[in-house]
């Protein structure tokens, strides 16, 4: 089969499931994936025949993404912050307003001629802690998960991004406080609440981790509320707490943070113009 008969089987195949722009995005990251090709090197290739060996990756492909598979699984790797991560079925694919989360505390932080101490809470795929950990020379940086999956891939990433970063499996709600104290703590914790399921996809609900995701319908500050109080004996002077938060708690989550001691908390919109990061200090 050729490159021009495959792509013309991804359009057909997968017309009932996405636009035309969405399949020419998934065939061009599947070629540059296995091929190491360009979009124009891919279209100059049309003719070629496709190595016999990739032919089952790409039927494999095809498949999965017709049951809605996030692409991002499918290739097993994605990009954050400008750097390759391993993802599966244990972590939650990094998002654009996560980057934008390391973004503020990178520029908030990377002028700082000192050591800064750093702990990512509910790491998953490490994308936060091993960006800042890339980005900011002088930190060391820390990251606990309660699931084993996601720490033993972020463990990977750490080592494909070559930075050290110290992983530890905890439960973050059954932890009495933090060993250490830090200059930066960030999370990005699970903020979904079940009542929001019908709003969302069906490839996120069906394959990312639900306990990265989801939190009661009557408690969804559980986790905010659990690090805010560590943090309050665990954050250093001059230090910041930061979350990513859900698009419709941003005045919960100011009251909250006020409520156990915070001050200075801003909310930073996201690009889409949502209420979506919060900055506290002591
Ligand atoms: C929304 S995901 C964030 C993952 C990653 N930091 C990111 O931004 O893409 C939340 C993470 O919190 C972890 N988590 C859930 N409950 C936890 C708990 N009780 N203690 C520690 N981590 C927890 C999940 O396993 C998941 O990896």
């Amino acid at each position: 089969m050729t490159f021009a008969a495959q792509r013309l089987a991804f359009a057909k195949i997968l017309s009932n499931h996405y636009s035309q722009e969405e399949i020419g995005s998934f065939y061009h990251l599947l070629t540059e994936h296995y091929f190491g090709y360009s979009k124009f090197e891919t279209h100059q290739r049309n003719e070629e025949q496709i190595p016999i060996e990739h032919i089952q990756h790409f039927s494999e492909a095809l498949k999965r993404l017709e049951q809605n598979e996030p692409i991002q699984y499918i290739l097993g790797e994605t990009e954050f912050y400008g750097l390759t991560f391993f993802v599966n079925e244990h972590t939650l694919i990094p998002r654009p307003e996560t980057e934008e989360l390391v973004d503020w505390i990178i520029n908030d932080f990377n002028t700082l001629d000192k050591p800064l101490a750093v702990i990512d809470i509910g790491t998953g795929s490490g994308c936060i802690a091993v960006a800042l950990a890339k980005e900011l020379k002088n930190a060391k940086v820390s990251a606990i998960d309660i699931s084993v999956g996601a720490v033993d891939t972020a463990k990977n990433n750490a080592k494909k991004n070559n930075v050290e970063v110290l992983f530890k499996i905890q439960d973050v709600l059954g932890l009495k406080n933090l060993s250490g104290t830090y200059d930066v703590i960030v999370s990005n914790p699970p903020y979904v609440r079940h009542l929001e399921k019908e709003m969302m996809q069906k490839n996120v609900l069906a394959f990312e981790p639900e306990s990265a995701l989801f939190v009661a319908n009557d408690s969804p500050l559980v986790f905010y509320r659990k690090i805010a109080q560590l943090a309050i004996s665990s954050l250093k002077e001059g230090g910041c707490l930061y979350f990513e938060i859900n698009e419709y708690l941003g005045p919960e989550m100011i009251e909250l943070l006020v409520h156990i001691g915070f001050k200075d908390c801003l909310i930073k919109k996201d690009i889409y113009g949502k209420d979506r990061m919060i900055r506290a200090t002591l």
